[in-house]
């Protein structure tokens, strides 16, 4: 029942709803019983960054490798550190060298938060975008040539390892199985995208074979982002590459109110390297430093930690909690501005870990 969990807040808003994840975490903890160890890190953000010229030591793999989680909020300052600086130098580093190569993304509809689409009622959406988290499209392997010349030009390859994309495609027909409608949908652009897309449809079709009892439907990207909004009920369990997952991801949320309560793991299924879990969101440079951003995607992540390292009663009651909380409306409880209230993080924070 004792756990060591990295605490890293990161920037922005990430440093503004990490102390109600932390509430809420707390609170389920003592209720159950579970002892946590949070040690507590100020890299991997921007401020490290400005102040060492690197978003982390040079330690930072030996000292986060012992932990059994990592729990964290955004990195992100666009106007002092360029984005592709902070997000490689951090984030992607973890998911790399932490081997945490599902993504994993809940869309849920949930009752009280307003969603932007037309007559959709709570459990008409309620399922699971899986991304691939290591590999795809977001490579680093090319280059800019000829630069500053007329000739210049830039390259910037997609790898798709088969232990890559089989790993990711097992993960999501395991859990497609593992629901009632056992229905999986693969995200493509094999139209498009001539040798990779196909490759990743080829891997689909050989594993489905192992998965009779499941449905497998495939779309390409684009009129799949448009079923998401004309036909959310139609999905179960989505499986992307690295890009495709990661633009399902904000989409999936956003159809559900706001992208504010999507939370998120980055899983080493094996085990082997610690797991780590954030909100889909980033750091919100237009509301950071305003006390009102959302603070339930970084609390429903924690409830995905504590599910992770086995706690499901209390993660269930993380979840429950903040779900009775917005069944109240705007009206009744302090809902931040994303979801039609006059809230402040803090004021939601604390209701919703009193609930807990
Ligand atoms: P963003 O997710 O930070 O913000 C997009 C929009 O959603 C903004 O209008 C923002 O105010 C709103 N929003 C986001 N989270 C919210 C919350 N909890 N409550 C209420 N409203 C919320 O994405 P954006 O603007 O593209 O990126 C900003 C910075 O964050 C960039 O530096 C980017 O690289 C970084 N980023 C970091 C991520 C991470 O740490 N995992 C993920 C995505 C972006
Ligand atoms: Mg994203």
């Amino acid at each position: 029942n004792k756990h060591e969990i990295a605490v890293i807040p990161g920037d922005g808003i990430g440093v503004e709803v990490m102390p109600e994840g932390l509430r809420a975490l707390d609170a389920a903890c003592r209720k159950f019983n579970i002892d946590l160890t949070l040690n507590h890190y100020d890299f991997a953000s921007c401020d490290y960054y400005l102040k060492h010229g690197q978003m982390m030591p040079d330690n930072w793999f030996d000292t986060l490798v012992k932990q059994d989680a990592i729990f964290f909020g955004a990195v992100g300052m666009p106007k002092l550190v360029p984005d592709h600086i902070s997000l490689w130098g951090s984030l992607i580093q973890f998911r790399k060298r932490f081997d945490q190569y599902v993504n994993l993304r809940p869309v849920k509809l949930i009752p009280g938060v307003p969603s932007p689409l037309a007559n959709r009622k709570p459990g008409d959406i309620d399922f699971y975008v899986v991304r691939e988290n290591t590999e795809g499209e977001y490579s680093n392997a090319g280059g800019i040539m000829f630069e500053g010349t007329d000739r210049e030009f830039a390259i910037q390859e997609t790898i798709m390892t088969r232990v890559g994309v089989d790993r990711i495609l097992k993960f999501a027909f395991e859990l497609a199985n593992k629901r009632p409608k056992k229905h999986l949908t693969s995200a493509t652009k094999s139209n498009g995208i001539s040798i990779t897309m196909p490759y990743w449809d080829k891997r689909v079709e050989n594993m489905s074979k192992d998965y009779p009892e499941i449905l497998v439907d495939k779309f390409h990207i684009d009129i799949l982002t448009a079923f998401f909004v004309l036909r959310p009920h139609h999905f179960d369990v989505v499986v992307g590459s690295n890009l495709f997952g990661d633009i399902l991801s904000d989409l999936g949320p956003a159809c559900t109110g706001t992208i504010g309560i999507a939370p998120s793991g980055n899983i080493n299924p094996e085990g082997i390297y610690p797991s780590l879990f954030e909100p889909v969101h980033g750091s919100a440079p237009d509301i950071a430093g305003k006390g009102i951003a959302n603070p339930i995607g970084q609390i429903w992540s924690a409830a995905m930690m504590l599910e992770h390292l086995g706690h499901v009663e209390a993660s269930t009651a993380i979840v429950n909690a903040f779900e009775k909380v917005l069944a109240a409306g705007p009206d009744h409880a302090p809902l931040t501005p994303d979801m039609g209230g006059k809230g402040t993080t803090t004021d939601f924070g604390k209701v919703i870990a009193e609930a807990i």
